[in-house]
């Protein structure tokens, strides 16, 4: 960040348009309860980066490309930290600010995932007469592999109760579909869904905090915070590079998960095909499910039942039917005693493709702890986040999950939400760009 930026690098930011008026009126505007609410977020999460030593394996110097046929953050390894925000669009905003948002997102987005500050004169090198325009927390950290992905929920398209502000109504494409009610679903419609979502990811919290806090800044008046999730601990392997982790149940979690390096099942199952509306090809859809584990009753069942409850050994993840982690599950094979070695209603035998129809998604969530109850009990879980081409594929295998899958005795899911990742872009072009113009 600030001091590493070369001349050249400035030479190149500053040929870029820029954030707009508006944007560098919200930068002033924002006002002090907003900006102590930021950082007080910001150094409840550098707390937990320094209990779990997170931040000494960070090598501040990884970066993504921003720009390309496809959002960063969904096939790109998944790095170990997480805020994800969902925001809604002001009352009365109209479509060119709408679009002079999405560019002002872009420009700030395109520069903090290569570790510039979020404008040329950033935290240090404004007018000492004004606030900075980046909050500088991320300088000398960044960006650590942080990626920023955008997302467009329905009500973006229409609100529910049939508006369309944006005139985008005729753009929601078929396939858009909510979804369904599962048995032990407990929503909280508050921390659910929103017109746009943002996705940051990083391999240091605090950067990814950064990322949050002065995307949310920069559309002060245009767009509020809906909710937002701090996430720990990748729950899957998006690269067969990557080491399968484990999620707060002490399962190896992402075994079976599609790697990066499976273009043409990505292109099966992630990215939205020429069949869906054109201006959609190449995006996805991200499902999030903030799903609460019971810990404390997890960690009084017996070993054996926590395996069959998944189907796989605890230890290195083996399918209980036999081989090691990556062999795959037979589920005819018996025991001696006749019975199957992979219970029918285990969560491999619920959730495998040779269930559903075929069907698989890349899946890429993050551990939470958001502290406990009156009772003494941890709020934790999973934000299970998921990529698919379409938003049905994810229900028929969630719904045949929620059926009767062992698992779920000691799940609740308490916010589901689904947004449309539009494609990539180009330098030039803003998130989205393909909605307003094809
Ligand atoms: C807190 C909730 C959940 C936990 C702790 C969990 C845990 C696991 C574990 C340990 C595995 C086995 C290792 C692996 O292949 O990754 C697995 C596999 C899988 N899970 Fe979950 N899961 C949860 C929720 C869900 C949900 C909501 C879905 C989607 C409907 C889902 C879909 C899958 C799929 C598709 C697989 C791979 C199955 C295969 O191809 O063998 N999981 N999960």
């Amino acid at each position: 960040m600030g001091e590493e930026q070369t001349e050249g690098d400035k030479t190149a930011a500053e040929a870029k348009p820029g954030l707009s008026r508006r944007a560098l009126m919200a930068l002033v505007g924002t006002g002090a309860a907003g900006l102590a609410a930021g950082a007080a977020g910001a150094a409840s999460v550098v707390a937990i980066a320094n209990a779990n030593g997170a931040g000494a394996a960070n090598n501040p110097t990884l970066s993504y490309p921003f720009y390309g046929k496809h959002q960063a953050g969904i096939v790109t390894p998944a790095q170990d930290r997480m805020h994800f925000a969902a925001f809604d669009l002001a009352e009365g905003l109209g479509r060119e600010e709408l679009i002079e948002l999405l560019s002002d997102w872009t420009y700030a987005a395109s520069r903090i995932t290569q570790g510039l500050e979020v404008s040329v004169s950033g935290a240090f090198d404004g007018s000492p007469m004004m606030p900075p325009d980046d909050t500088g927390e991320a300088v000398g950290i960044s960006p650590a592999g942080l990626t920023v992905t955008f997302g467009f929920g329905k009500s973006l398209f229409e609100t529910a109760d049939g508006i369309d502000r944006f005139g985008l109504a005729a753009k929601l494409p078929k396939e858009f579909t909510d979804m369904p009610k599962m048995k032990n679903d407990f929503i909280n419609r508050d921390q659910s869904d929103g017109d746009i979502c943002i996705q940051a990811c990083s391999n240091d919290p605090q950067v990814a905090v950064h990322a949050i806090r002065n995307l949310t800044r920069i559309a002060f008046g245009r767009a509020q915070l809906r909710w937002s999730q701090l996430g720990f601990g990748r729950t899957s392997s998006t690269s067969t590079a990557q080491e399968t982790p484990r999620n707060l149940f002490g399962q190896k979690d992402g075994t079976m998960n599609l790697h990066a390096e499976e273009p043409e099942l990505i292109d099966e199952h992630v990215w939205i095909s020429g069949a869906g509306s054109a201006w959609s090809t190449g995006g996805s859809y991200l499902v999030a499910r903030r799903i609460n584990m019971t810990i404390e009753v997890w960690d009084g069942v017996q070993l054996g039942e926590q395996e069959r409850v998944t189907g796989r050994n605890k230890r290195d993840g083996a399918p209980l039917s036999g081989g090691t982690e990556f062999s795959q599950p037979d589920f005819t094979a018996k025991g001696e005693d006749g019975q199957l070695l992979v219970d029918e209603r285990s969560h491999v035998a619920r959730v495998h493709p040779d269930n559903n129809d075929g069907i698989r998604m890349l899946r890429r969530g993050y551990n939470f702890v958001d502290g406990n109850d009156a009772q003494g009990r941890l709020n934790a879980g999973l934000f299970f986040i998921a990529f698919v081409s379409a938003p049905e594929q994810f229900a028929k295998v969630h719904q045949n999950m929620a059926r009767d899958d062992l698992f779920v005795e000691y799940l609740k899911t308490t916010a589901s939400s689904v947004f449309l990742v539009p494609p990539g872009m180009a330098d030039g072009e803003y998130v989205g760009q393909q909605l307003f113009t094809a």
